[in-house]
C-alpha cells in the first residue's frame, strides 16, 4: 500500500486529479470507478478544469460509480446519479451512455447487483477506482462485517453511516437506509485503487485501514492485500498513524527513484 500524506485537502485533490489525468492520458478509453460524498468533490472540480482547458478528454472514457441509494430516482437531488451529473458529468465531455450508476429504482434490486457486475466485466474491468472512506471504515457502502468476498448487492446502512450522511438531506426528507453497492471483491478487482481521506473524523478509520489488522470491522483494511492501492490523505486524517515518518521517507525515496529511473 502506498501511503501519501499531504498538507491539505487541496493538495490531496490535486494529486488525485493528476492520477486520473495520467490514467486517461495513458489510455483514452480507460474505465474509471467513481465515488460520491464530500471527499472527491475538489478532485472533480480539478478534473472539470482540466477538461475545460482541453488538457484532458473523457470522450472515450467509461465510468462506474460505487453505489446508489435504493428508492431514489436519478432526478432526486439526493441520488448519487444526480450528484454525479451536478458535480462532474454535466461539465465534462463524457458520453452519457458511458456513465454507469447502480439503478436505485430497479424493479428487482437483488438482480441489479449481478447485472451491474456484468456491465463492469463487459467494459473490461475498472482501471482506476476512486474511493472515499466512512468514519466506520466502509468503502462503497460495504459496512463493517461485510464479506471480504462480496460483489455488487443490496446493503443495509449502519447508524453511523446514516448519521454521517444526514448532512446531505434536508429536514423532513426521507433518508434511504438501503443502498446498492459494489462489493469488496468488486473493488479489489480494480487494477488501481486510490483512496482519499481528509480531516480528523477519518483518522481512526485510516489508522485501522493502513496499520490495523485485516478485519471485517474495518472493510477498507482489505486494501492491504491490493497489489496497487494508493492512499492519499491530509495531515489531519493521518494524525493517528504510528509510522508517519516512515511513510514520508518512503515517498521521498520513491520520488528520487522515479526521477532517476522513470515510472
Ligand atoms: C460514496 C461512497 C462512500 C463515501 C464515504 C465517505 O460513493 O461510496 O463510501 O466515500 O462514505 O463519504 P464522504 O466523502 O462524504 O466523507
Amino acid at each position: 500500500m502506498e501511503v501519501i500524506i499531504l498538507n491539505t485537502p487541496e493538495e490531496v485533490a490535486t494529486l488525485a486529479a493528476e492520477l486520473v489525468s495520467k490514467q486517461v492520458q495513458d489510455r483514452s478509453d480507460s474505465v474509471l470507478g467513481m465515488a460520491t460524498g464530500g471527499t472527491p468533490l475538489k478532485t472533480y472540480e480539478k478534473i472539470i478544469k482540466k477538461n475545460m482547458t482541453g488538457t484532458l478528454s473523457f470522450a472515450e472514457v467509461t465510468t462506474f460509480n460505487l453505489d446508489e441509494y435504493i428508492g431514489l430516482s436519478p432526478e432526486h437531488p439526493r441520488s448519487y446519479r444526480y450528484f454525479m451529473q451536478e458535480n462532474l458529468f454535466d461539465h465534462i465531455d463524457i458520453r452519457p451512455e458511458n456513465t454507469h450508476i447502480p439503478n436505485g429504482l430497479a424493479e428487482n434490486p437483488i438482480d441489479e447487483g449481478p447485472a451491474y457486475e456484468a456491465k463492469i466485466l463487459a467494459a473490461g474491468g475498472i482501471d482506476l477506482q476512486i474511493l472515499g472512506i466512512g468514519s466506520d471504515g466502509h468503502i462503497g457502502f460495504n459496512e463493517p462485517t461485510s464479506s471480504m468476498g462480496s460483489r455488487t448487492r443490496v446493503k443495509t446502512l449502519t447508524e453511523s453511516t446514516l448519521e454521517d450522511n444526514q448532512r446531505f438531506f434536508k429536514a423532513g426528507e426521507t433518508q434511504p437506509t438501503l443502498a446498492i453497492t459494489m462489493g469488496i471483491q468488486t473493488i479489489m478487482e480494480a487494477r488501481h485503487v486510490v483512496l482519499l481521506a481528509n480531516g480528523s473524523g477519518k483518522a481512526e478509520a485510516i489508522q485501522q485501514t493502513i496499520e490495523g489488522p485485516l478485519s471485517a470491522r474495518c472493510p477498507a483494511s482489505i486494501l492491504q492485500f491490493h497489489e496497487k492501492a494508493t492512499v492519499i490523505i491530509d495531515e489531519e486524517a493521518s494524525s493517528k498513524l504510528e509510522l508517519t515518518d516512515y511513510y514520508k521517507r518512503v515517498r521521498e525515496e520513491q520520488e528520487t527513484l522515479l526521477a532517476r529511473f522513470g515510472d
